[in-house]
């Protein structure tokens, strides 16, 4: 489970420079992630050291070729910040799913208890903000909205959608806020920094929403139809927890009466599916047999078409080439 995502770059200049840049990235980030006593470095270092795709800071690197300063120093300062975001939600993430795994590791949770994991948490939070400072008052205005939204998009999470409104819209809202809005700042720093015109930087911007979006819709997919844990998380558990999901809002709201089994499996009201393993087994095994499935891949394969579409706002080339390739990773990730 090493760090990196498999860099989605035909060109070889491109994909040189950005794994070099990604290795400055890297030696960045393990030193921002040391505290003053070994125990909080411990803590703060375990889910960076467990792996991760940096998904994020590589789309900031990617975002700043799209202008002429790529290799300015604020691209990598905005790299590590977005990516120490990231990081601290995560923390806080799986006390909140009580998840026992994550990057192939225990999370900080499990491997200690829900204190430390909240507090590291914080402390990675701190240092990402104090990193955003050296980037100056826009940046910090930019953090501060985008992490806003993340935790906006989490709470909205943890309610039924309004009366009347539609599920699956108050689920799209919810992830564009919880993971589109780091995303597209990913690749709004970047541009910005990389000194990309404004009209750049707001394509940019909007394409990482949706880049975000599809991103998180692709991974609750892989929650349901990954049979092992090449995650490096425990599949299943979105289910599980009774966290909602596209497939799963999608089967709730059909009228066909062959549904009507699953049907009762999702609903929370009538089966405990964290308490019972078998009826877990048989939700999970009917839900990934399901046209819902498919449906929910087509979409997010549509949003990452609109996202690509976005990218006409750059000039024809391989920086271009690059991003719509990691829009098409995104839809049709594997891992
Ligand atoms: C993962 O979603 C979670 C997020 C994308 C955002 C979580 C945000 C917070 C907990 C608030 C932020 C707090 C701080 C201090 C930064 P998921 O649970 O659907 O995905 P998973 O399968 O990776 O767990
Ligand atoms: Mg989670
Ligand atoms: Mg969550």
């Amino acid at each position: 489970n090493a760090p990196g995502l498999a860099l989605p770059v035909t060109d070889a200049e491109l994909a040189d420079r950005l794994r070099s840049r990604m290795g400055e990235v890297e030696d960045a980030l393990v030193a921002h992630v040391q505290g003053s006593a070994a125990y909080v470095t411990e803590a703060a270092s375990h889910l960076m050291e467990a792996g991760g795709k940096r998904f994020r800071p590589l789309l900031v690197l990617l975002a700043a070729e799209a202008g002429p300063h790529p290799a300015a120093p604020e691209v990598r300062t905005a790299a590590c910040v977005v990516e120490l975001t990231h990081l601290a939600s995560l923390y806080h993430d799986d006390v909140m799913d009580e998840a026992l795994l994550r990057r192939g590791a225990d999370s900080a949770n499990a491997r200690w208890d829900n204190h430390v994991a909240i507090l590291t948490g914080d402390f990675l939070f701190a240092r990402s903000s104090e990193l955003t400072a050296d980037l100056g008052p826009e940046a910090v205005r930019i953090q501060a909205r985008t992490f806003a939204r993340l935790v906006e998009g989490q709470i909205l999470e943890t309610v039924p959608p309004a009366p009347g409104a539609d599920p699956v819209e108050h689920h799209l809202d919810v992830v564009a806020g919880k993971t589109g809005s780091l995303i597209a700042t990913s690749a709004r720093y970047g541009a910005m920094f990389g000194g990309a015109t404004p009209e750049v930087v707001a394509a940019l911007t909007a394409y990482g929403d949706i880049v975000g979006t599809a991103f998180q819709l692709s991974d609750d997919i892989l929650d349901i139809a990954s049979e092992s844990d090449t995650s490096g998380k425990t599949p299943g558990t979105d289910l599980k927890e009774g966290v909602p999901t596209l497939p799963v809002l999608l089967v709730q709201r059909s009228q066909d009466p062959a549904d009507a089994r699953l049907q009762q499996l999702l609903d929370p009201a009538v089966t405990d599916l964290a308490a019972d393993d078998a009826l877990h087994a048989e939700a999970l095994g009917l839900l990934r047999a399901h046209p819902a499935m498919t449906e929910a891949r087509d979409y997010v394969v549509a949003r990452a078409g609109e996202a690509k579409a976005l990218l006409t706002a750059l000039p024809e080339g391989p920086v271009r080439a690059a991003l719509e390739a990691f829009a098409d990773v995104v839809a049709t990730r594997s891992a």
